[in-house]
């Protein structure tokens, strides 16, 4: 099917930058820099002071960048972590990977972990809790850093959706012991593939990923520090990234405008349940890596959309504690079963025009008209 609204446009997205990123992609084919190479070392150092941390470590991607953290953290077998199970797979799928207890809890309205709930499923086997800061917006870092610190808990954030966000004017990835990122196209800062990164304010910590990375090598040392993984960020990734980098805030301004005339054009609509506005947010700073409106007629708005002409994406329809593969089933989330009933993402990326938002914004209009 051919769409008038996109739900993430990709073209115009390379369109924007075109000549940039192709004398990037062209500096590392002509200099044959494709690994561990000086465009690498550029973007983390980039990515490292935008963020506020100390290090930043690319890697293969989001997924990556979560499980190597749990593991840099030395989280295994007998361990809990606590998190959400509304969030993608990788974040619990970390968890297990490394053989620990995922424990899941609720989330708030804002889509994001239930502070209130989070310490009564604190166990004695409680080593980590993560919190996924969701469609651009941080967790209640605030509460959760008093929790974590009472029970002596590592942080390791989800930030995959959030590069860019803040909460009490400190960025998402600068809270936590080891927290991660995404650059999968459609997020924040997307590459033309999978990439991700860990960002760390611990040499210790960082000096692991860096080895866990590079199959337990340790550049410039012939004697390697454990056995690892090939999860090693693209150099070619990297050197697209440095440009995208530079066009980050304002891609966020735009989101924020976007934000700002769905939540104006929609308004009037009893039926429609809105994200948290940008402006007048206390401690937020929501960069909208989705805009996410919530109904209880859901599917019917979902099909109206797409027949006219507008593509929007449900994340997730099952939730998954309710996926049968997983072995979740024994957790009550009442909340993120709700949330799955009824959220539907709006298209929101920086090409997106002012006309094509109004399209979007008639288009649900259209469907309460009748
Ligand atoms: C919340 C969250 N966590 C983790 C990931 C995993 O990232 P990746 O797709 O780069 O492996 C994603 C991306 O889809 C995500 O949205």
């Amino acid at each position: 099917m051919s769409y008038e609204v996109r739900f993430v446009d990709y073209p115009a997205h390379y369109r924007s930058m075109e000549s940039e990123i192709d004398s990037a992609i062209k500096e590392v084919m002509l200099g044959g820099d494709f690994i561990l190479r000086e465009h690498l070392r550029q973007f983390e150092c980039n990515c490292a002071s935008f963020l506020g941390v100390k290090h930043a470590i690319g890697v293969n991607s989001g997924t990556d960048a979560l499980y190597l953290s749990l593991l840099a953290a030395g989280i295994g077998a007998g361990d809990e972590v606590i998190t959400v199970a509304h969030t993608f797979l990788a974040t619990v799928g970390a968890i297990v990977n490394c053989r620990a207890t995922p424990v899941l809890v609720d989330v708030a309205e804002d889509y994001n972990m239930d502070m209130a709930q989070v310490e009564a499923t604190v166990s004695p086997r409680t080593r980590a809790i993560i919190p996924v800061h969701l469609n651009g917006r941080m967790c209640d870092m605030a509460a959760l850093t008093d929790i974590a610190q009472r029970h002596n808990l590592a942080i390791i954030e989800d930030a995959a959706q959030a590069f860019g966000a803040s909460f009490d004017g400190k960025k998402a990835g600068s809270f936590g012991l080891a927290n991660c990122f995404s650059f999968y196209p459609a997020k924040m800062l997307g590459t033309a593939g999978d990439g991700g990164m860990v960002a760390t304010s611990s040499d210790e910590i960082a000096a692991r990923l860096r080895a866990l990375r590079d199959n337990g090598r340790v550049m410039g040392q012939d004697e390697v520090v454990c056995f690892g993984f090939n999860s090693r960020l693209d150099n070619l990734h990297a050197a697209m990234l440095n440009v995208k980098l530079r066009y980050l805030p304002r891609w966020i301004e735009r989101r924020r405008e976007i934000a700002r005339l769905y939540d104006q054009g929609l308004s009037d609509l009893p039926q429609v349940k809105l994200p948290p506005p940008p402006d007048d947010n206390g401690p937020y700073f929501d960069v909208y890596q989705n805009y996410v409106i919530r109904c209880q007629e859901r599917d019917r708005l979902a099909a109206h959309l797409r027949e006219s002409g507008v593509e929007v994406l449900i994340s997730w329809p099952i939730p998954m504690h309710r996926q049968k593969a997983l072995a979740l089933d024994h957790f009550h989330l009442p909340e993120t079963e709700r949330i799955s009933r009824e959220v539907i993402s709006l298209p929101c990326y920086p090409e997106l025009s002012d006309d094509k938002v109004e399209y979007v914004i008639q288009a649900v209009h259209g469907f309460y008209s009748h």
